[in-house]
């Protein structure tokens, strides 16, 4: 099987005549027999426009993945659902709880889904939830939840389950997608909350391979410790990535470094970013 993955949704723009970007992440997974998958949705402002700018048939996504319940990720749900009408969405069972963001300054922003379970089965969403690791399609897989084994990803620090930032939120719903392909394991991450050497080594164990060529999307290292980060990029030189594709909430600071480690590898997946593999 191969495939060709295109970013829909994502910060930053490709030069792609009228696309627009938007704080959000969304994937088109095309594989070479069978249907188109989506994974995520972004915020819901760009996805149908650049889809229809780049010429990708959203009519034809059967299943919707949601890497995790957060709004940049989930509020192209509904319009897509109301353009095209049914499909079913897989995710994590936790992804609807309520959940914000506190910033330094004292403010506080809602980042949860925009829109209600019901309204979205109304809408026409099948959704079909687990927290274990399982095939969604032959050699694509969902990697459920991800243990937090190692001591160093301690996940951003803010994100919390109320306004009053009583309890962190470990976004424990988050989840990666992994495809089989000739070239070795494909990875598409959405913010990668579990951080990805955590994510890796998931994958690892319930794979049987770390012979990962690409990762692709948000790895969250533009929240987190330069400690994360240094160690993110052992990891990523220990098992010979070979396409090293962030955006998304890798953030200048993060992706310049990953740049400059990985000169030949790094690329950023923004608006427009297409991989055949
Ligand atoms: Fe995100
Ligand atoms: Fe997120």
């Amino acid at each position: 099987m191969t495939y060709r993955i295109t970013i829909i949704c994502e910060n930053s723009v490709g030069p792609i005549t009228g696309a627009l970007g938007e704080h959000g992440f969304a994937a088109l997974i095309e594989p070479s027999d069978g249907a188109p998958l989506l994974f995520d949705t972004g915020q819901g402002l760009t996805l149908l426009h650049n889809a229809r700018r780049m010429n990708r048939d959203l009519s034809l996504v059967k299943k919707v993945v949601i890497s995790h319940g957060h709004y940049d990720h989930t509020g192209g749900l509904k319009p897509l659902l109301v353009e095209f009408g049914a499909k079913q969405v897989l995710g994590h069972p936790g992804m609807f709880r309520s959940r914000y963001r506190l910033k330094d300054t004292g403010e506080c922003y809602p980042i949860s889904f925009t829109s209600s379970r019901d309204e979205l089965e109304a809408a026409g969403a099948s959704f079909d939830l687990s927290k274990e690791f399982r095939a969604i399609a032959p050699g694509m897989f969902l990697t459920g939840e991800i243990p937090r084994v190692t001591g160093f990803e301690i996940g951003d620090q803010g994100l919390y389950c109320d306004s009053a930032g009583k309890e962190l939120d470990t976004t424990d719903d988050d989840q990666s997608l992994v495809l089989e392909t000739a070239k070795g394991l494909v990875l598409i991450l959405g913010c990668c909350h579990a951080g990805l050497v955590n994510t890796v080594e998931h994958v690892a164990y319930m794979t049987g391979r770390r012979d990962i060529y690409a990762v692709i999307g948000g790895t969250h290292l533009g929240f987190c410790s330069r400690v994360q980060l240094e160690k993110t990029i052992i990891l990523l030189r220990t098992i010979g990535v070979e396409k090293l594709a962030v955006s998304h909430c890798t953030g200048f600071a993060a992706s310049a470094r990953l740049m400059q480690e990985f000169p030949k590898e790094f690329q950023t997946a923004m608006v427009g970013y297409t991989l055949e593999v």
